[in-house]
């Protein structure tokens, strides 16, 4: 049983910590939001995120679990200091270490002896050496010697399964110098050794690398299959079968072969970003990368034309849009593709009703600035009263199954954009739908 301190609890830091409780450790969940805080030592969960509330529940009633705004206590008392803030993008599109050096130097200012501090957030290449570097230099003002070890522990959890994906990961990477380091790791996941979870020790820069090299590999699968299902469209050929038989091969295999509005979401964006610049700054072009955010951007852009044609214009008109999130089981719209496609509806003259099963409260701050030409609906149908046409943004389950006589009841006119393709073109056709995929 390790004692462990989370710096930041967001959706990272939380579902960390919450987990990491739940295989035994005792774990103290710190954050600079005091606000954040009282809500969950008043057993309420933040954020949006399927079993959370249970894990959370379970181990804080066992006691193994608490939350603090103090920082400094909070160092003393545990022997591994997790840093999970945000690394959100800076103006160049590099990483933004400001939060990450922030709690570097206020875990070095409270140190009161050893310590090992594990970086959890996705940062560059050479961010653990600073994380030393800004350790180091905080005790020497302090005039103190204390020994810590630095490690690399990327996390790889996908919002809306987060507690499934921590739990019961594809792989824990562990980047880090010394044994005293990959043994203190060792005993935080020791419950995972029992189910025979693959368990990679590597140097620092490489669980750095790791991190970054899967999210833009899944970003160029994604940005792959978008393009193959333009493609599709221009010579009359049907993605969805691409893509099954594609994903057949062992090789390529199914996952992430989804075509849609483009990726969106905290990472991907951020992450492919951040690579991109790195791969820059050490003049190692990474064309594969460059080229997928630039098409992912085309997407977005592309599904505003596929609206405005396929609804001959939409200046004037009212368009219904099913769900913000940037993907289904989240309430997070941090680089949704709903906000371009909903700016670029608003900016062609739309008028918008929006509805999102958990993102609404999102959303209300999110698209403020086109406030005055979006309405706010209640439910998934109530968003599609009297609207010249519905657009399906996010693939929410309660949306696969819509009763579609009541759908045409609703809309002025049965046109449906099916952004997700969770709908079949033949089954909408013949309720007497107009009916529009993607790559179909
Ligand atoms: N969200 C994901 O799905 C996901 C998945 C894998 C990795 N990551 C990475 O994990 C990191 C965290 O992401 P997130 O989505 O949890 O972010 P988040 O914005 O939800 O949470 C960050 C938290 O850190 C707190 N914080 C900031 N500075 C602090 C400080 N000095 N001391 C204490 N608390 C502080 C903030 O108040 C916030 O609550 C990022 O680097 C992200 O790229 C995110």
């Amino acid at each position: 049983m390790s004692r462990i301190a989370v710096i930041g609890t967001g959706y990272v830091g939380l579902v960390s910590g919450a987990c990491l409780a739940d295989f035994g450790n005792h774990v103290t969940c710190v954050d600079i939001d005091a606000a954040k805080i009282e809500r969950l030592r008043g057993g309420e969960i933040p954020i949006f995120e399927p079993g959370l509330d249970d894990v959370v529940a379970r181990t804080c009633a066992a006691g193994r679990l608490t939350f603090t705004t103090d920082l400094p206590t909070s160092v003393q008392a545990n022997d591994v200091i997790f840093i999970a803030v945000g690394t959100p993008p800076a103006e160049d599109g590099s990483a933004d270490l400001r939060h990450v050096e922030d709690a570097a130097r206020a875990i070095a200012r409270a140190m009161n002896g050893y310590k090992v501090v594990v970086d959890k957030s996705t940062v560059p290449v050479g961010t653990g050496r600073k994380v030393m570097g800004w350790i180091a230099e905080e005790l020497s003002r302090r005039h103190l010697d204390y020994g810590f070890d630095v490690v690399s522990n990327p996390e790889f959890l996908r919002e809306g399964s987060a507690v499934q994906d921590f739990t019961h990961p594809d792989r824990v990477v562990i980047g880090a110098d010394r044994p005293q380091g990959r043994d203190a790791m060792k005993e935080v996941y020791r419950a995972l050794f029992l189910n025979e979870t693959p368990y990679i020790e590597t140097g620092l820069e490489t669980a750095e690398m790791i991190k970054y090299a899967s999210n833009a590999f899944l970003a160029v699968k994604i940005t792959f299959i978008n393009e193959i299902a333009n493609l599709c469209e221009k010579v009359g050929a049907n993605v969805q079968e691409v893509a099954k038989a594609l994903g057949k091969d062992g090789r390529i295999g199914p996952k992430f072969l989804h075509p849609g509005a483009g990726y969106g979401g905290s990472c991907f964006p951020k992450d492919t970003q951040a690579l991109a610049r790195t791969g820059r700054d050490f003049d190692e072009p990474l064309s594969v990368i460059e080229t997928t955010i630039a098409a992912n951007e085309r997407q977005k852009a592309r599904m505003v034309r596929k609206i405005d044609e396929g609804m001959g214009g939409v200046a004037g008109k009212t368009i219904a849009v099913l769900g913000l999130a940037f993907k289904p089981n989240t309430d997070d719209m941090r680089d949704a593709p709903s906000l371009t496609i909903c700016e670029g509806l608003v900016e062609r003259g739309a008028l918008l009703r929006v509805w999102d099963p958990a993102a609404m409260k999102e959303a209300a701050w999110r698209l403020e600035s086109i406030r005055d030409r979006i309405c706010f609906a209640r439910d998934e149908y109530d968003v599609m009263n009297k609207a010249d046409a519905a657009v399906i943004l996010t693939e929410w389950n309660q949306f696969r199954n819509l009763d579609l006589e009541r759908v045409k009841k609703l809309l002025k006119s049965p046109v449906l954009f099916d952004l997700r393709n969770i709908y079949s073109r033949p089954v909408l056709e013949e309720r007497g739908f107009k009916y529009f995929g993607v790559g179909q």
